[in-house]
């Protein structure tokens, strides 16, 4: 009986140790919750490794079961890093990003560059810890732009992402974190766009996918793990596409499927693939006409 108001004292003290913002010995407080509601308990620093609940030894309990279901310790995950702290700036994020902190993680608005004058390429760096940005992703008109390095953790852009009239703009391997698109990707008019290499996590577009007017695209390999259109697909005057291949995990489009004026790719090939996907479907050599 003793020993058990004992254990649950020292489960209490731990509990108030830790609120109270205090730590034993270590940098880190006890317990803490981080800014997502998190809830972290820090192995205490000496050899004895004791996490009680109700008087439970659980670390004890999980290696005991470990052990009865055969599973061996040194294969079961790390603990988890616990998750940094956001940095969130108050967009719009334009040319001259001023203001923007470099250890930027979170954009709460949007950021467009529109005509910027100068050295794009280098002003991207400063984003490099950008991993959401809540509204848009806008880069045009940018003719000295030939790479959009510098975003390469962003994962999660909750509007669209407009890539358009970057003459010189040869690949956008810089967003190869991007994951999800709240609504349009739209790549136009980028006459030197090759690929769409950088493109490779993406899985989901909530809304509208427009590949149109890219001159130099040969193909979209680089979308091959997109399975979701929320909206439509338009791929359309492209003159040297040749293969829509990289659209093949696909398996849903809420929307118009439109292949048309793409003189380089066999417009029958394209419709085999993608004929089971979307409202409607226009495939054609020559201009769309049915939807
Ligand atoms: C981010 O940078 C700003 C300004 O340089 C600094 O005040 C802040 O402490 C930094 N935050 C983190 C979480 O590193
Ligand atoms: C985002 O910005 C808006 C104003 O533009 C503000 O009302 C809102 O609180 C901000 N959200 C975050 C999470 O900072
Ligand atoms: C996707 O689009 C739908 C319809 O516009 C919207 O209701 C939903 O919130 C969007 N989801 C995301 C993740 O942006
Ligand atoms: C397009 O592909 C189809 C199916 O493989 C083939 O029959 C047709 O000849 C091709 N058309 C052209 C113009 O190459």
């Amino acid at each position: 009986m003793a020993g058990v108001l004992g254990r649950r004292l020292g489960f209490a003290v731990a509990v108030v140790v830790a609120a109270s913002g205090w730590s034993l010995g270590g940098a880190d407080p006890v317990i803490e919750t981080d800014e997502n509601g998190n809830l972290h308990i820090h192995n205490s620093p000496s050899s004895v490794k004791r996490i009680l609940l109700n008087g439970v030894d659980v670390l004890k309990e999980i290696e005991e079961l470990r052990v009865i279901c055969g599973v061996d310790a040194s294969t079961t995950a790390a603990p988890l890093p616990p998750t940094p702290t956001p940095v969130v700036f108050d967009g719009p994020v334009h040319c001259d990003l001023n203001g923007v902190p470099n250890n930027v993680t979170h954009v709460n608005g949007s950021i467009i560059f529109i005509g910027c004058t100068g050295s794009l390429a280098s002003q991207l760096q400063v984003l490099q810890t950008v991993a959401r940005v809540s509204g848009n992703v806008e880069i045009s008109n940018n003719n000295a732009l030939q790479t959009i390095d510098g975003l390469d953790e962003l994962t999660w852009v909750g509007g669209s992402v407009v890539i358009e009239y970057n003459s010189a703009l040869t690949g956008v391997d810089g967003l190869n974190s991007l994951e999800t698109i709240g609504q349009d990707l739209t790549i136009t008019l980028n006459p030197k766009l090759g690929d769409l290499d950088g493109l490779d996590q993406l899985s989901s577009v909530n809304d509208t996918l427009n590949i149109r007017v890219n001159n130099g695209l040969q193909n979209v390999d680089g979308l091959s793990r997109l399975t979701k259109i929320g909206g439509a697909l338009h791929i359309s005057n492209n003159a040297a596409l040749e293969s829509i291949e990289g659209l093949g995990s696909l398996v849903e489009v809420g929307d118009t499927v439109s292949v048309c004026s793409n003189p380089s790719l066999n417009a029958t090939i394209a419709e085999i693939m993608l004929d089971n996907l979307g409202t409607c479907q226009d495939f054609s050599e020559a201009s769309c006409l049915s939807c």
